[in-house]
């Protein structure tokens, strides 16, 4: 594992295009409501970013081992969908859908990734108390990500805020990010506090927990990228990429 140390020049880059992503999903989340399609969400998401000058992170990008080419800008994931939804003109959102938006931005050659999870009109109570807490585990996440601590203590401190009440999807996971979408190290939603590789002033990674209110298991769709909870329960997702320094973590996805 080769952990990269942003330059300053790097991360000042990063910290323009941070601002600038978080603008566009939340813009984008703005958008959502029932008998919106999952591609207008897209289209929107993707105008605002070329407007800006920027490119999309994920339109064209095909991770190893993908079969093919994720084909939009936007993920657009419905209710028991967890990560990865293509977008779609037969897709109508509705009342009582939960929605998660996932979105990279390429700004000055330089990437940053960031979700959220939002209700569609009115929703259940139980839904969203699966949104509150998985963005609060996002919050527990960044919180243990202080310099000096270990991505073991980000895992951690996730799994034992989510005490069990809900799955949390094990077999994805958060990343570095900058030089690439996805880079080293690997950050897991659970693990072992005090172990794996240390947090060092300079890192840049995304941390992204996904919580299932059933099971932690997940199936990918015929489609080969939209990943589903194996049980059909409703999964929230939510990612903030970071900087880690010397002290509590700077949250770069906001405006
Ligand atoms: N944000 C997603 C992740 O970190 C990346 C999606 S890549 C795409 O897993 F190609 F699916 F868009
Ligand atoms: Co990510």
């Amino acid at each position: 594992m080769s952990v990269i140390i942003k330059t300053k020049e790097q991360i000042e880059i990063i910290r323009e295009g941070g601002k600038i992503l978080a603008k566009v999903l939340t813009e984008t989340a703005k958008k959502v409501s029932p008998g919106v399609s999952t591609y207008e969400l897209d289209k929107f998401a993707h105008d605002l970013i070329k407007k800006g000058g920027d490119t999309s992170a994920f339109l064209n990008y095909k991770p190893e081992g993908a079969r093919t080419a994720y084909p939009a800008s936007l993920c657009v994931s419905v209710n028991s969908e967890v990560v990865h939804g293509i977008p779609s003109k037969n897709r109508i959102l509705k009342e009582g859908d939960i929605v998660s938006l996932d979105l990279g931005l390429k700004h000055k050659g330089l990437f940053t990734d960031h979700a959220v999870t939002v209700p569609v009109g009115k929703i259940s109570k139980r839904d969203q108390k699966l949104l509150d807490y998985t963005k609060e585990a996002l919050g527990v996440g960044i919180w243990a990500a202080h310099g000096g601590n270990t991505i073991g203590d980000i895992g951690h401190a996730i799994e034992s805020f989510v005490n069990r009440k809900y799955g949390i999807v094990r077999e994805l996971a958060g990343h570095g990010v900058g030089v690439e979408v996805h880079e080293d190290p690997y950050v897991p939603n659970y693990g072992r506090a005090k172990t794996g590789q240390k947090l060092i002033p300079g890192m840049i990674i995304a941390i992204e927990p996904m919580f299932n209110i059933g099971g932690e298991h997940i199936i990918t769709a015929a489609d080969g990228w939209t990943i589903k909870t194996a049980d059909g329960s409703r999964s929230a997702h939510f990612e903030h990429t970071i900087l880690i320094t010397e002290g509590d973590a700077e949250i770069l996805t906001v405006v």
